[in-house]
């Protein structure tokens, strides 16, 4: 496993969709290179690696995941099952998925608030060391929120990870796109930026997050009243 982000010299991406490849282009920009994966083969990416550029290439998630330092998985949640645990043995995973139940089927697990949406991942991708990331924000803010390390009220994102050392290189790749961090715990807190929380979707900076981490209820017990909140300010934030 990597120790930091500046030993990572490609990034794999299994999905490569609006945020796949979002995300894909960040990185480009930090002088690394990225290798794209989908369900339905590299030929099927050729558009996306010419546009993204030089640094770009397509395979698939097995090849993907082997070429790569560190991994991105960014699929619809309910087919996590078809991500190739081997190649990914003992590297971070930044897991980007969000279950939505209406998308994904319902998982009983996860509906009763036992588990989580990243530690189901976590327990398919035995060796591999999970982090969540990216989940709460859009593809269009996170390419058009980054601003410098030091810029006052720099937007903050969270991660959760049970690894301290995969959740300092994912530290570095969310600092060196434009963003703070802030670490909301193990996996099993990920529940605190879920969809429908209050730190979901919404722009914050480092203590708004810090904030709206601490505040966070399991679904079972978000009452009407902060229920509605919560959505006028995923509207709101949807729409800037
Ligand atoms: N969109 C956002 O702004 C956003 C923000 C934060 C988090 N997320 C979450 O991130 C995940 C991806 O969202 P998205 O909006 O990028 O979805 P998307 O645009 O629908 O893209 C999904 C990608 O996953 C690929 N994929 C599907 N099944 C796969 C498999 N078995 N193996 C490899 N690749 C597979 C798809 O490839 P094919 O087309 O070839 O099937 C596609 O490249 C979701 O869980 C979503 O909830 C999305």
């Amino acid at each position: 496993m990597v120790a930091s982000f500046a030993d990572v010299g490609t990034v794999g991406f299994i999905g490569a969709g609006h945020l796949g490849a979002t995300l894909a282009r960040l990185v480009v920009r930090t002088g690394r290179d990225v290798v794209l994966s989908n369900s339905r083969g590299p030929e099927t990416l050729t558009d996306l690696v010419a546009d993204i550029g030089p640094r770009a290439w397509a395979a698939t998630p097995t090849e993907a995941a082997s070429a790569a330092d560190m991994v991105v998985v960014s699929i619809p949640f309910k087919a996590y099952r078809n991500v190739p645990p081997e190649p990914l043995d003992e590297m971070v995973v930044v897991d980007t998925d969000n279950y939505y139940p209406q998308r994904d089927g319902n998982v009983p697990e996860l509906d009763d608030e036992s588990t989580t949406v990243s530690e189901l991942l976590q327990a398919h991708l035995v060796r591999a060391h999970v982090v969540k990331a990216f989940n709460n924000i859009t593809w269009r803010h996170l390419i058009g929120q980054g601003v410098p390390s030091g810029t006052p009220g720099r937007r903050a994102l969270p991660i959760a990870g049970d690894d301290p050392t995969a959740k300092h290189v994912v530290t570095g790749l969310v600092d060196e796109i434009g963003f703070d961090v802030v670490d909301a715990g193990s996996l099993a807190q990920g529940w605190r930026f879920q969809r429908d929380t209050w730190a979901y979707v919404v722009r914050l900076d480092r203590s708004e997050l810090v904030a709206a981490l601490a505040r966070a209820s399991r679904y079972r017990d978000v009452t009407a009243e902060e229920k509605r909140e919560i959505a006028e300010r995923m509207q709101a934030a949807f729409s800037t």
